[in-house]
Order: C-alpha cells, then sequence, then structure tokens
C-alpha cells in the first residue's frame, strides 16, 4: 500500500477515544524506545511546541489535537531522516483545513477517480471501521482537520440530518474523533420542503424554525460538528434565489441555527448562469461569482464562511485567482481547490498541484482568507487516491493548509521519503518528475491559459469544440484568424474586477504574462510573443514539448523502483497518459492548423 505512514505498521486500536491517547499510542508504536512527555496546555488548540531535552527525550506541548499533531511532526521528522534538535513551535495558518468529499449515499463518488465512497454504500452510512481510522490517521498526519462526507450536490436519499441517519453520523464523528477530524455535511436548501414546510423561503419563520430545530437535532447527536456545506442556486440546485432572496439572507438564516452550537455555514460562492446561448457574448461566465457576491461583502454573519474556488471559472489547468479573494475583505473566506483531477488528467495522468497553489499564494495578499478547502481525491481503492502518486496532492495539501508559506520541493520530498525507500538519486527523479508534471500536462492540453478543451462531462481528453456550441459558457471562440476572449475593459470587462495592479499587469497582451495570453485577449495567431514567437507557433511548439516532456517522463518513472502493487498501477497509468497525451498534441495542433492554414516552422508531422 502506498500511504505516506506504510512505515507504520501498527493498525490504530478501536479503543482510543482522545487526540492525546492517541499520540501516545503512534509514538510508543512508531518510535519504540524513544522517551516522550505530553504535557497538554488546552489554550494552545491545534498548536505545538517540542523541546528536545537533554537526556534525548522531548517534552511536547499542546492543545490535545496540538499534541497529535506534535506526535506526527516528531515520527514524520524521524522517518524522513531528521532530527528536532533545538525547540520547534508550530501552529496552522488556517483554523478550519478541509477535505469535500463528493460522495453520494449510493456509493458513488461525483468526479471521482479513486473507486467508490469510504462512507456511503446503498443509500446509508456503511463503511469499513479499520479503513476510516487509516483515513483518520493520513489527515491528522497532514494536519486536515475538518471532513465534509457527502456531495455538494445532495441527492437523495442522502438525508444526513433525519433521525434515522444520525446515530450512523453520530458513531462515524465518534471513529473521527481521536484524529481530531470533525465531520461536515452538505446541506440542500430546499431540504424543509421535504418534511412538510411549504417554502425554504430563507425569510419564512416555518423555515427558520425548521432548520433551529433541526441544527438542535443534529447537534445533540454530533456536538462537535464542524457545520453545513452549501451549494446554492448553482448549477441547478435550490437556493434563495427562488424567492427573490440574496445569498446573505440564505447563508444567514442558517448561520442562525448553527450559531447556538458554534456551528459555521460554509457557503459556496460557485454561481453563474449554466444556461448561457453561446450565441450571448453579452455574458462572461468568470464574471459572475463577482457579480453575484461582492455587493454582500460585509453582510454576512460571522459564522459564515464564503468558500470562493481558487478560479473565476472552474479547476482549470490554469486560471487567475478568483477576483472575489482579492475583493472581499470585510468576509470570512476560504479558498476551494480541487485535488480530484476532474480536468487535470483523473489520477491518470500524472498532476502534481502544489506548483499550482504556490503560484496562488503569490497573488494572494497575506490576510484575505482564512480557511482552506480542497475537494476530495479518496475513494476506496486500495491505495485511497486512485493512481499511487496521486497521494501527493493530498499530503501536500495538508502542508499548505497549515503553513501556506511551506517549500514546495521540501513537501514533495517528505511525501516521497515517507512513501517510499528509494536510493537518493531515484528519490531526487521522483520529486523532479512530480514537480514538473502539471506544467507539462499544461503544454499539451489546452493553450496559454484558455482552458476548457476537453471532452465535454467526462473531462478526460481531447475535443477542442467540444464545449463550444453549449450551455455552459466556455468558450474560445477560435476562428481562422484569431482565439480567445477580450476580458480587459474594452473586451467583456472582467479585468475591472480586479485591483488596479493587477489590471496593469495582465491588462496588455504585450506584457500579460505568456501563459496568461488567452485567458485575458483575443489575439491573431500572428501575434508576436515577448519571445519573438508568434502565437501559432507556441501553440505547437508547447504542444509538441508537452508530448516529448511526457515521453521523457514514462522513461525516467520506469528507472525507479517502486514496490508492488503500485510499480505495476503507475505504469499501467503512464501508458494511458501517454496515449492521452499524445492525442491532446495531436488534436489540438491539427485544430489550429486547419482553422489558421499556418504551418509549423519546424515541419512537424499535423493531420491535415
Ligand atoms: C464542476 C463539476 C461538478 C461539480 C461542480 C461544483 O462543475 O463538474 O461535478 O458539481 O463543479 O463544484 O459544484
Amino acid at each position: 500500500m502506498n500511504l505516506w505512514l506504510r512505515q507504520l505498521k501498527k493498525d490504530i486500536p478501536a479503543d482510543l477515544h482522545t487526540p492525546v491517547e492517541l499520540a501516545r499510542f503512534e509514538l510508543g508504536s512508531a518510535l519504540p524506545g524513544l522517551k516522550t512527555e505530553l504535557r497538554v496546555q488546552a489554550s494552545m488548540g491545534d498548536a505545538y511546541r517540542i523541546d528536545p531535552l537533554d537526556d534525548g527525550s522531548f517534552l511536547l506541548t499542546g492543545g490535545s489535537t496540538g499534541l497529535l499533531y506534535a506526535a506526527y511532526r516528531l515520527i514524520t521528522d524521524r522517518l524522513c531522516g531528521q532530527e528536532i534538535t533545538r525547540p520547534v513551535s508550530s501552529s496552522p495558518k488556517y483554523a478550519l483545513r478541509m477535505i469535500n468529499c463528493w460522495d453520494n449515499a449510493d456509493g458513488e463518488i461525483e468526479r471521482g477517480y479513486a473507486g467508490r465512497s469510504l462512507f456511503f454504500r446503498n443509500g446509508r452510512l456503511d463503511y469499513d471501521a479499520d479503513r476510516i481510522r487509516t483515513l483518520g490517521r493520513l489527515l491528522a498526519s497532514a494536519g486536515l482537520n475538518v471532513l465534509c462526507i457527502n456531495n455538494v450536490n445532495v441527492h437523495y436519499p442522502a438525508q444526513l440530518l433525519l433521525e434515522d441517519y444520525l446515530p450512523d453520523l453520530a458513531a462515524l464523528a465518534d471513529l473521527f474523533r481521536p484524529f481530531g477530524v470533525k465531520l461536515m455535511v452538505s446541506v440542500d436548501f430546499s431540504q424543509p420542503m421535504r418534511h412538510g414546510v411549504a417554502t425554504a423561503d430563507p425569510l419564512d419563520p416555518a423555515v427558520r424554525a425548521w432548520w433551529q430545530d433541526t441544527a438542535k437535532r443534529v447537534y445533540a447527536a454530533v456536538p462537535d460538528l464542524a457545520g453545513f456545506l452549501v451549494k446554492a442556486d448553482s448549477e441547478g440546485r435550490p437556493g434563495p434565489f427562488t424567492y427573490g432572496r440574496n445569498h446573505a439572507d440564505g447563508a444567514n438564516m442558517l448561520a442562525e441555527a448553527l450559531r447556538p452550537f458554534g456551528g459555521v455555514v460554509v457557503w459556496r460562492c460557485f454561481v453563474y448562469n449554466c444556461r448561457q446561448d453561446w450565441r450571448d457574448t453579452k455574458t462572461d461566465r468568470p464574471k459572475a461569482a463577482w457579480e453575484h457576491y461582492a455587493f454582500l461583502d460585509g453582510a454576512f454573519s460571522d459564522n459564515v464562511i464564503l468558500q470562493v474556488k481558487h478560479g473565476p471559472f472552474d479547476f482549470q489547468v490554469r486560471e487567475p485567482l478568483s477576483p472575489l479573494l482579492l475583493g472581499m475583505k470585510k468576509t470570512k473566506l476560504a479558498m476551494e481547490l480541487q485535488l480530484a483531477q476532474e480536468y487535470t488528467g483523473h489520477q491518470i495522468d500524472l498532476y502534481t498541484m502544489i506548483p499550482m497553489w504556490k503560484e496562488l499564494y503569490e497573488e494572494l495578499p497575506a490576510d484575505n482568507i482564512m480557511s482552506i478547502a480542497a475537494v476530495s481525491n479518496l475513494g476506496d481503492d486500495e491505495n485511497y487516491t486512485g493512481h499511487p502518486l496521486a497521494a501527493v496532492n493530498l499530503y501536500t495539501f495538508g502542508l499548505l493548509a497549515w503553513d501556506p508559506d511551506v517549500d514546495m520541493t521540501a513537501a514533495v520530498t517528505r511525501w516521497c521519503r515517507l512513501t517510499y525507500e528509494l536510493d537518493p538519486l531515484q528519490e531526487q527523479t521522483l520529486v523532479e518528475l512530480l514537480l514538473s508534471s502539471r506544467r507539462t500536462y499544461e503544454k499539451y492540453t489546452a493553450p496559454l491559459g484558455i482552458g476548457w478543451m476537453v471532452t465535454p462531462h467526462d473531462h478526460y481528453g481531447p475535443n477542442p469544440s467540444g464545449y463550444e456550441y453549449d450551455l455552459w459558457g466556455t468558450y474560445h471562440k477560435a476562428d481562422r484568424n484569431a482565439v480567445g476572449i477580450d476580458r480587459t475593459h474594452e473586451g467583456t470587462g472582467y479585468l475591472d474586477q480586479y485591483p488596479q495592479y493587477f489590471r496593469d499587469k495582465y491588462g496588455d497582451p504585450a506584457s500579460c504574462p505568456d501563459l496568461f495570453l488567452l485567458f485575458y485577449h483575443r489575439l491573431p495567431y500572428t501575434f508576436r510573443m515577448r519571445d519573438g514567437r508568434t502565437l501559432i507557433q507556441r501553440i505547437y511548439d508547447d504542444h509538441f514539448e508537452g508530448l516529448e516532456e511526457t515521453r521523457a517522463m514514462a522513461d525516467k518513472l520506469s528507472s525507479i523502483v517502486f514496490p508492488e502493487p503500485d510499480a505495476s498501477v503507475i505504469r499501467e497509468r503512464m501508458d494511458k497518459q501517454l496515449y492521452n497525451a499524445r492525442e491532446w498534441c495531436d488534436i489540438i495542433n491539427t485544430f489550429f492548423h486547419r482553422l489558421s492554414g499556418i504551418p509549423d516552422e519546424h515541419g512537424r508531422t499535423i493531420y491535415d
């Protein structure tokens, strides 16, 4: 099994109830013979301090969860061959470090690439408790502390808030409690209407009473539930718009119900017109979230967190930072990332995300967001993430959520070292390969920030015009002369949603960073880029390079000796990636060649 803690051979016993008990167990079994003293200082919460003492023992101080994190820090440092020789203090940047599972009650996972649900079967919570404890260990050792177990698209019968489900929910919460992992549930805004209330209008007293009563019952069963996650008025989900109310009305109504119990409402901002007419050139989907939320800045209760996808579209390989993350200064925000490789290779193609996340943080002022969430890449496959190497994304997300300043090479190296016992050269090869995998994937897929050239719905493999005449607002408008949409002030005005320094950076095609060029601008194929190449030549070059890099990656990967069963899975998926990269390269190049009629300067094969 490829888990980064697979070296911890001992299963976690069922009779451990608190993080401190678990910390003692983990230290005792992972580092037998090492003397440690654990000192609880409740006010420290998740924070910890590790003091190496003269006699070779360690004093760990922290809140109860802090001690568990300290224990994993000590253990993983040791497993990585690092000694703690000086006092270490650490506290997380974000209080909520969340994983959002898109699991349905029937056991299917929306955008799941690692098997079926770890939590649900046949309409009920039904799981293997040992696997849940292993998952708890994985999450806690990466510093993650909130797990939303059901899909934001709440499909019935996932009525987790109903009486006959609550005991099961409570039992699952008990399992996760020693790991410091709190559960969260996705709720359907129209839920009261399934229980005899005539409306779901957030200002209606009967609706408010229903949610308050529901919160009381839920918190009686799971007193430490983190809260509710809500997708409202988004892609067909019910929401406050039906009643002429805005999203502050909706979120604050739920917040009022959760407040007595210390719960939060995590309200997603993924709201746009998903029934756009492709002929409509006025509507520009990336503008939608800002238009729905910016004017509400400051209107949300203090236990509401707006969860904003990192980019204005939907988890494409490259998107700018969402303007909401820069603009809503008086609102609590969470940035939403996606570990599930929906548009990024389905956990078949290699795609290590931390380079992308670090780029996002370069644009993000230090204190604009206060929580972080990621859509899960987990499932019940034996290795939990489908592709053994996709686990690097879960682990490094945890490290980033704890400390966004984490060094990405160090983070990826740490994961490799914890997961495999490779010789130093092979380890270095693997680290380099993982760190370059995102850029390679980007090169052979959609060019220069344009996105969306994927097979519709499934989102694996190329289809350059698959979304061009569809309802989703995802157009590139390539014709024989030019490609892209002008999103500057003169165009759709999307760029106007940003602060001035941002507009200056991206507004002029002559100085806009290459990789965002076609996100912001519509340009002729003959446009001269800063490096002297034409736009069309750059598209061809990137695609050929992406394919070549994938071939080189496959060679390098085959030189690394992985243990079984990982070795076979890695080999088999790399073969699929090679096929995928070739399809992308040839189809995208052919598409642009046929449109533009401009040959490749280097005379490489493009299929006419
Ligand atoms: C994407 C994804 C959906 C998901 C949605 C969301 O559109 O394809 O499966 O439901 O994002 O984030 O809510």
